[in-house]
């Protein structure tokens, strides 16, 4: 299939009533376990590194790989820089080709957060890319030693802060945290249902791993669209390493490769089928 934009894949969610997978990635077996579980389901995807993940996994590296194996895949993939922290890696993604960005203001007051997201849909726009933004601050942290309190977006903000900025995506805040929870979250769903009834952007669940997929099938009934996932991923993929490394005395690396690929791909399989509403 192709490389396409993130927008499309959402609203084609939007038509069908389901969401996209949005998997983080950092480094071929990964994107390699990604694409083809998407494959094999038949289902598009969205391929996303954040901006804190590229110390160890450089864009200048990542970024021509992600885009190509968008562009060789047999199904629909968009190619997202998840949490940007600056412009300029907001602008040098879009060089490379991403299909998406977010330029993650959520820290910001209010305004700036508004002023901020402006600027990338304005940049964007040029590249005929899409933008998610987020409004609230999911908690937890995407790279990071500093924890994020959470606080929830207000639902009363929410299409001020759509029609202000023409982000084409928003990312909501409703209980939801990156890395894995320390106990069940207990999700939000009172405030998902009041933004969902305010604006009609595509709304993005960050902080999927460890999300049931009760309340995955719940958040997707109240507009979410897409949902991220990366520590599962990262998890799993160091899960099989080990039990490669540790199923003889000395380690083939072409049989560990396979494997990491194998931890992507069966966590990527999994959370596509809740997706589709399977
Ligand atoms: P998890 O690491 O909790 O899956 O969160 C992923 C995410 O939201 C990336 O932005």
């Amino acid at each position: 299939m192709s490389l396409v934009t993130m927008k499309s894949l959402l609203a084609e969610a939007d038509q069908c009533k389901c969401a996209v997978g949005a998997f983080s990635v950092g480094n071929m077996e990964m994107v390699m376990g990604a694409v083809k579980a998407a494959e094999e389901m038949n289902t598009p995807i969205i391929l996303q590194i954040a901006e804190k993940r590229l110390l160890n996994s450089p864009l200048e590296l990542m970024a021509p790989m992600m885009v190509s194996a968008a562009r060789n895949s047999k199904v629909a993939i968009a190619v997202h820089l998840d949490h940007g922290l600056t412009f300029d890696c907001v602008q040098r993604a879009l060089e490379y080709g991403f299909t998406s960005v977010m330029l993650d203001a959520s820290l910001y007051p209010y305004d700036e957060n508004i002023a901020m997201t402006k600027q990338v849909v304005t940049v964007a726009s040029r590249f005929n890319a899409t933008v998610e933004a987020e409004l609230g601050v999911v908690g937890g942290n995407e790279g990071d030693t500093e924890e994020h309190v959470i606080t929830c977006t207000d639902p009363s903000v929410a299409a001020d802060f759509c029609e202000q900025t023409g982000v084409d995506a928003l990312a909501v805040a409703i209980g939801n945290a990156h890395g894995n929870y320390p106990v069940l979250p207990s999700l939000r769903f009172d405030i998902l249902e009041q933004i969902h009834s305010a604006v009609d952007v595509p709304l993005v669940l960050h902080g999927g791993t460890g999300i049931t997929d009760d309340m995955f099938r719940r958040a997707i009934s109240l507009g979410i669209r897409k949902i991220n996932i990366a520590t599962a991923s990262f998890d799993n993929l160091a899960l099989f390493a080990q039990k490669c490394c540790a199923a003889s005395d000395s380690v083939d690396y072409f049989k560990l490769s396979d494997q990491m690929v194998q931890g992507v791909y069966e966590n990527v399989k999994r959370h596509i089928r809740v997706f589709n509403g399977e």
